[in-house]
């Protein structure tokens, strides 16, 4: 099996390049720099000279807040890039492994959403992940989506990292307590992702996140607690108190049933997972 990773020097593209390193799958990894997925010359010459069984697009534009200012570009790359990807894979007879969000959400569910639930993004890039999607859909290659949620991992800027330089920086930090998701970390999804070329389940999209839900305090709070960093005067707020440019979900948990129907790699509760990122990351051994 030959596998291309596409936007592999981004926080879940490193994870992946690890896992399948490890692993002993033959692969290439290709950054931003070697290929533009919005070029749709270069991106069908590359997949096609690859000649990938599967190709795992970990490309994106993935900054929230500046899409709703940067329209275009988000767009450009996740919908346009994501279907130029699909079409190449299409040509070449390569799978496509591709990423996405819980944010295609609109988050005021109560109960985990399903794979086939009403999408209803709320921001420029929940709408360009889900117009990604669309795209990938109608292009009619061989393809997973995987929608996941509130990544963190080595080699990006994350909630983690945040909240770690802000304690550095300050003794009170307040954090939004009323919305709930589920963190997930690069090394969980890109063993999930591992365990689908493994398994091959039939195609179509697929919730991958961790187990267990949360809100941004309750994460924030785990964070401190295990790295003791017990003088941060942590405070819950809502998400009145910080509006950002792009709304984010109230509650945007996924349901891992069609996962675990499938026989996929369980993923680990949020709290296993983060502990593991803070021993491997932080020396932490909570
Ligand atoms: N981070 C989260 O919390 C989160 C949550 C849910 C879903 N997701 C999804 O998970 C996937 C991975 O996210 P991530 O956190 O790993 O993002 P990331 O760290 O921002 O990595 C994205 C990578 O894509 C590359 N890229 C951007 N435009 C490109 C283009 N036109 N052609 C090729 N590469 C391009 C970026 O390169 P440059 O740095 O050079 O631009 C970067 O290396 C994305 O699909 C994202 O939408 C992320």
């Amino acid at each position: 099996m030959k596998v291309l990773i596409v936007g592999a020097n981004g926080m879940l593209g490193q994870a992946v390049s690890a896992e399948v390193l490890l692993a002993g799958i033959s692969f290439e990894s290709i950054s931003s720099q070697e290929l533009d997925i919005c070029n749709v010359l270069e991106t069908e010459n590359l997949v096609s000279d690859v000649g990938a069984d599967y190709v795992i697009n970990c490309a994106a534009f993935t900054r929230v807040d500046d899409a709703e200012v940067e329209v275009d570009a988000a767009v450009r790359v996740n919908a346009l890039g994501a279907e130029n990807l699909a079409r190449a894979c299409k040509a070449a007879g390569s799978k496509l492994i591709h990423i996405s969000t819980d944010y295609v959400f609109e988050g005021t569910g109560t109960t985990p959403y399903k794979e086939s639930d009403v999408t209803k993004p709320l921001t420029v890039y929940g709408k360009s992940k889900l117009e990604g999607e669309t795209r990938i859909i109608a292009s009619g290659v061989d393809a997973y989506i995987l929608r996941t949620a509130w990544l963190y991992g080595p080699g990006g800027k994350n909630f983690v990292t945040t909240m770690i330089d802000l304690a550095k920086r300050q003794g009170q930090i307040s954090v939004v307590d009323d919305q709930i998701g589920q963190p997930t970390s690069t090394q969980q999804l890109a063993k999930g992702i591992l365990s689908v070329l493994e398994v091959k389940p039939s195609f179509g999209i697929y919730n991958a996140t961790c187990k267990g839900q949360t809100s941004w305090f309750h994460f924030a709070e785990y964070i401190f607690q295990a790295l003791n960093f017990s003088d941060i005067d942590l405070i819950p707020v809502g998400s009145d108190r910080f509006v950002r440019p792009a709304a984010r979900p109230g509650y945007s948990v996924l349901s891992s049933e069609k996962w675990m129907a499938n026989n996929l790699r369980p993923f680990l509760e949020w709290e296993l997972a983060l502990t593991e990122f803070l021993k491997d990351n932080y020396g932490v051994s909570k």
